[in-house]
Parts: structure tokens; sequence; C-alpha cells
């Protein structure tokens, strides 16, 4: 590795000139999303590590939430023979990628990762019993972010029922700040309407999202979910059709929102406007939510790439590096998750990162740990997919609760 680092720092600083290309630094190719200020910056983070290890980063970044748009990107890619070394992906699509046949296994490199996972994890990143996949951090996505000088000016505290949170959002309303920022694209729709299955209780969103139980599905209590959401969103502006993510985060750090339901990375925005917890802003369990944890672990899965049978030299390094807890580390306080590694130093971290870390293990604990359905953790995309359609459209338009129950039911069946 030393070699290469050095070879890596000469042939950068042009000194080793035609005698290099006998030794040409291997390419990564890296498809991902990370294109908001904070998820930049944290993705720099690994850009950085690997040229300092001799490796050319060659940047494939798709803009989109969520990843909807990288992930169409990438089947284009795959299927033109053009697989990218590493691109992230995960929750059930890591499977449906690896029954292709076109990923390699990185257990080389994963010698000690079982023993510093959360099994439920360690058991995403598998194929066929072979590792494919290396964890980033683990997001949480039941939260509500608040700017806290519009709700010191209000009066109010963060709310922890669906009374308490329309009392405030009506305080918001009455002071002319918008109650609610929103961005008005499918997987954000998704996020709102699952925090508020969540906040039914972890059993039903699992019998819900995860088991697609058609009893839970068409019941009133859904009926109420779609209630809930049709309420919420008349706290919303009209401005949002197709506004990005982090723009609706901005709404909230410069006052002219007071609340966002947003996973933990709308706290990398925060951080990258150099806004502290508790004296700028304050991060809330989603109403409801307090023993409950929505997770999001984001993975690179890697190509087999042309000639090569395994793992190229450059993967193995980049599966190592991100499992590393120096990586672990700083990702996560640029990226507003927690590390995925378990035991990894807390200390650097702030309040919101520290309370996402105990209630993770609360929840654990009491079974109240579930996958994300908007963040791809919970079902194979086909079915998340149809489920998507129907919260959007009943979000776009004046459908009424009942009638949205019965596509979701639908929608469930989807394969
Ligand atoms: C999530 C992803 C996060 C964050 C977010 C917004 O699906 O897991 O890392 O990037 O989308 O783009």
């Amino acid at each position: 590795m030393k070699f290469r680092a050095i070879m890596g720092a000469l042939c950068a600083a042009g000194l080793l000139g035609g005698v290099a290309t006998a030794q040409a630094a291997e390419s990564l190719e890296v498809l991902h999303w990370w294109t908001s200020g904070g998820e930049s910056k944290a993705v720099g983070v690994l850009k950085d590590d690997m040229t300092k290890q001799g490796y050319v980063w060659k940047d494939f970044a798709v803009a989109g939430g969520a990843g909807a748009a990288a992930m169409t990107a990438l089947k284009t890619q795959v299927i033109s023979g053009n697989a990218p070394s590493a691109a992230q992906i995960k929750g059930p699509l890591i499977q449906e990628w690896a029954e292709q046949g076109v990923l390699v296994p990185i257990d080389s490199v994963a010698g000690d990762w079982k023993a510093n996972l959360p099994p439920q994890i360690d058991k995403i990143i598998h194929a066929d019993g072979k590792y494919v996949a290396a964890p980033f951090s683990v997001h949480r996505v039941n939260w509500v972010w608040i700017n806290k000088a519009a709700l010191d000016k209000v009066g109010g505290k963060a709310p922890t029922t669906w009374p308490e949170f329309f009392a405030l959002a009506d305080k918001f309303k009455a002071a002319g700040i918008q109650p609610v920022a929103a961005g008005g694209q499918p997987w954000q729709d998704l996020t709102l309407w699952e925090d508020v299955v969540l906040s039914q209780g972890a059993d039903f969103y699992k019998k819900a999202l995860v088991d697609l139980d058609q009893k839970t599905l068409t019941s009133q209590q859904m009926v109420g979910v779609f209630d809930t959401v049709r309420k919420i969103e008349s706290y919303m502006d009209n401005g949002r059709t197709g506004r990005d993510w982090n723009l609706a985060t901005a709404m909230v750090i410069n006052g002219k929102a007071g609340m966002q339901f947003m996973g933990d990375w709308a706290k990398g925005e925060f951080a990258n406007a150099n806004k502290q917890p508790g004296t700028d802003y304050v991060c809330a369990a989603v109403p409801g939510t307090a023993k409950a944890y929505t997770f999001n672990v984001d993975s690179f899965v890697f190509f087999q790439q042309k000639g090569q049978k395994a793992a190229t030299a450059g993967q193995l390094a980049l599966a190592k590096t991100i499992m590393s807890p120096e990586f672990q580390e700083q990702f996560s306080l640029y990226k507003g998750s927690i590390p995925v590694r378990l035991g990894v130093d807390m200390s650097k971290f702030d309040d919101c990162a520290k309370k996402s870390y105990a209630d993770e293990q609360t929840a654990i604990k009491a079974g109240g740990y579930v996958p994300s359905l908007a963040h791809g953790m919970a079902q194979p995309d086909a079915t998340a997919g149809a489920i998507t359609d129907v919260v959007t459209k009943f979000m776009n338009s004046t459908q009424d609760s009942k009638s949205a129950v019965e596509a979701l039911a639908k929608a469930a069946k989807t394969k």
C-alpha cells in the first residue's frame, strides 16, 4: 500500500512521466447521488482517502434525493457493459443486483465486520453467504427538524403528539412562518407518509410495510394515516412541487419555515451551514415515534470489471476504507448519520447524533427498529415503487383516504 501511495503521489505530481504508464493507478468509477452541500462534503472524505491511497477517483454523481435517477443511470451503464467500480445501493436491491451475477464478493477485507455490525445490517449486505456491500452509516428517518428561533418566537416546544404538532403548526401560521417545509417529490411524500404510519406504533408499521398484511393495510387506522397526511399537507406551501429536499431544509435553516419531516441527512445541511443543535435548531422524533427508529443504511456494492473475475485491489481498498473506524466517524460527522460500525467513539458527535445512537439501542431492544420503506430498506423495488405511486397520487389530488387505502392494498401485491 505504501508503494502504491508513493506511486500515486508521484504520478499526481507528474514526476514519473512515461515510466508511470506500466504502473498506471487504478481508476475507481463511483456512482452515487450525494450532491447536496452536506452530502458532497461527506463523500469527499472517501474521495480524499482513496486518492491518498493512490487511486484515481472518477466521480459519477447523479443528482436526485433518494437516488431514483441514479438507479436509472446505473441500469443503463450495466446493460451497456460499462458497470462502475462501485455504486450506492442498499436494502433488498443489493440482493436483486447480486442475483444478476454482476457483483463481486469482498470477503477478503471483511474479516472483522460480523463482530462489528448490528445483525440486521450484516444480513442485508450478504448475498449467497458472501459480503457484497460495504455499509457507511445509519440514518434515522423519523425526525422532525425545527428552527429554534421560530420555535421560541411562538413560545412553542417540540411536539410529541399529533395534536401538539398541529397546535404548533397553527402558531407558526399565525406568526407568518410557513409551518412545514416540503419538497413535492415522490420519495419525500413517501418519507412523510411512512413517518405517520410509524406513529401508529412499530408493530403497525411492521405489519403494514414489512409484512404487507392486507388486514392492516385496509384497516380504519390506515384510513386515519391518510387523513393525518392530508392535514399535514395543508400546512405546506404551494411552491413545493419538485422542490429538492435540501432546499426545503434551507427554508428551515433560514427561518422561512418552521419544520421539516426528513431523515438526518438534513442535519448534514444544518452542519454545513454551521448551525448547532439546541441553539439554532431542534431535532425531535416524529410525533408518536419516540421509541421507534426507521433505519436507512447506505452502502456501496462492487461490480465485476471487464477482464476481471474477482474484486480488484481498488474495489477491496474502497470497501476496507468505508468500514474503517476513522472513515466511519468523519463521514457521519458530515453526513448527519451515525457510524454503522459498532463501538466507534461518539464523543465528537452532536446531541442529535447521540440521541439517534441512544434511541437506536432502545428501539433494537424494544422491537421498534424497523427498515425504512421510503429509503429502499423494506421492500423490493417494484413493491416500494407501487406504494410510492399511491401515496404521491393521494398527495397530488383530492382523492379521499378510503379510496387511497384500497389502492394501497392493491399496490402491496405488486411483485
Ligand atoms: C437517502 C440516502 C441518504 C441521502 C438521502 C437524500 O435515500 O440514504 O444518504 O442521500 O437519500 O439524498
